[in-house]
């Protein structure tokens, strides 16, 4: 196990943020884990999966932490299930694709999020219809302090939207080591949100599958959001605010056009790339598109900050303050971020 001493975390997180770490290393099991931070017990800790949740804004004093754990088992089948165990470090969309491929439902519309499996947990992570709360089984988490492994269970994680016990009660408390998902032997396809049917008409598909679906959402997200490879970013910057009914009654009232989506349970929850592109900082028509040196909005998604190449992470932090202002000014709606400031 290699510590490597103050290196760049640029091509460690997604919005390609150049700041360093003091110490740096690689895990790919609970005893190398355990021995790092055995030796480094002076010092604080990040763990780090694929980077593309977070945003740094200074040099990491500590040391940082990356999840390696590999391997994907099948542990257990029942009638209409496979539970399938993975290792934190497994590239999250590669392992879409292995369920995929043998023919194991659920977690198909979640193809492409960047990130690696361990991070999916996090902030429960969804998209088109489907979070991953519903496929979610258990998971195994290293105590850092304690150095005593833990399973939680689905009642355990305390899973909303975007959120779970381990961004919150127990934030940076805990490795999360291998998760293991409860998916389908034979698939409930969810077609219904945003523009995934369209998007298999034109695809001209006759028969649905699960392939099929990850197909429509993979080339739906890749005209939709920009490449990290390409430009630095890490989705959403912020979540889209849940309000009542009473408010959101008020608001559509003085604004027509506001895109909203109702919820179960009576509130609405609002498109936060709509209410950015519709304020604007002074002098402009509106924040989508918006550039101040290397820190922007992207052009084609609100929602999205983006680094143009050398932008600090206080530059798009400040960005991000002053859009949450104008949202504030123009609707009363307070933003809250989606994205890790580190
Ligand atoms: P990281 O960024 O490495 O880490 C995120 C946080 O989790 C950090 O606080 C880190 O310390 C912690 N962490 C990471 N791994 C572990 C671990 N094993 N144990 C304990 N703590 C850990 N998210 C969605 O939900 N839906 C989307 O549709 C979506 N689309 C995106 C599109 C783009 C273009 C990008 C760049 C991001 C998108 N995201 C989306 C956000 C992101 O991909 C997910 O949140 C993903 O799960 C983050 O995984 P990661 O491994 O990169 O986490
Ligand atoms: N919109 C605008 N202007 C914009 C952007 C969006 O008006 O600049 C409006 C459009 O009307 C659009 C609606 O907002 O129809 C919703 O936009 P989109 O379908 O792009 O989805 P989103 O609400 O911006 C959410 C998630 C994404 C997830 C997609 C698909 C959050 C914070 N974001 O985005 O997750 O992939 O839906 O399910 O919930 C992420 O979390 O990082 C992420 C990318």
């Amino acid at each position: 196990m290699q510590i490597q001493e103050n290196i760049s975390l640029k091509p460690f997180n997604t919005f390609g943020i150049d700041v360093r770490a003091r110490f740096f290393a690689s895990f790919s099991n609970v005893e190398e884990l355990s021995e790092l931070i055995t030796r480094h017990s002076s010092l604080s800790t990040l763990v780090l999966g694929g980077g593309s949740n977070i945003l740094l804004t200074k040099d990491v004093g500590g040391l940082v932490m990356k999840n390696e754990i590999k391997g994907i088992t099948e542990v257990h089948e029942d009638e209409e299930h496979v539970y399938v165990k993975a290792g934190a470090g497994e590239n999250w969309h590669e392992f879409v694709q292995y369920c995929i491929s043998r023919n194991w439902a659920g977690i198909e519309n979640l193809s492409l999020i960047p990130g690696n499996v361990g991070a999916s947990p996090m902030q429960n992570i969804g998209a088109y219809g489907v979070e991953l709360a519903g496929v979610f089984s258990n998971l195994e988490a290293f105590h850092l302090k304690d150095k005593e492994i833990i399973t939680f269970s689905l009642n355990d994680c305390g899973f909303g939207y975007r959120d779970s016990v381990f961004k919150n009660k127990y934030k940076d408390q805990f490795a999360i080591l291998h998760v293991t998902f409860r998916l389908r032997k034979k698939p409930i396809f969810h077609t219904s949100y945003g523009a995934i049917r369209e998007e298999l008409e034109k695809m001209g598909i006759k028969e649905l599958s699960i392939e099929a679906i990850s197909q429509a959402v993979i080339r739906i997200r890749t005209s939709k959001l920009p490449d990290p490879k390409v430009i630095g970013n890490a989705g959403s910057f912020f979540k889209n605010p849940e309000i009542s009914n009473s408010r959101f009654e008020s608001l559509k009232e003085k604004f027509p056009a506001i895109v909203a989506y109702p919820l179960v349970n009576g509130n609405f929850k609002l498109a936060a790339g709509w209410l950015i592109e519709q304020c604007a900082p002074q002098g402009f028509l509106t924040w989508k598109g918006y550039r101040k040196r290397d820190a922007g909005v992207h052009p084609n998604q609100a929602l999205v900050l983006v680094n143009y190449g050398n932008a600090s992470g206080n530059e798009i932090v400040e960005l991000s303050e002053k859009i949450k202002q104008t949202v504030i000014e123009k609707f009363g709606v307070e933003l809250e971020r989606e994205v890790n400031i580190i």
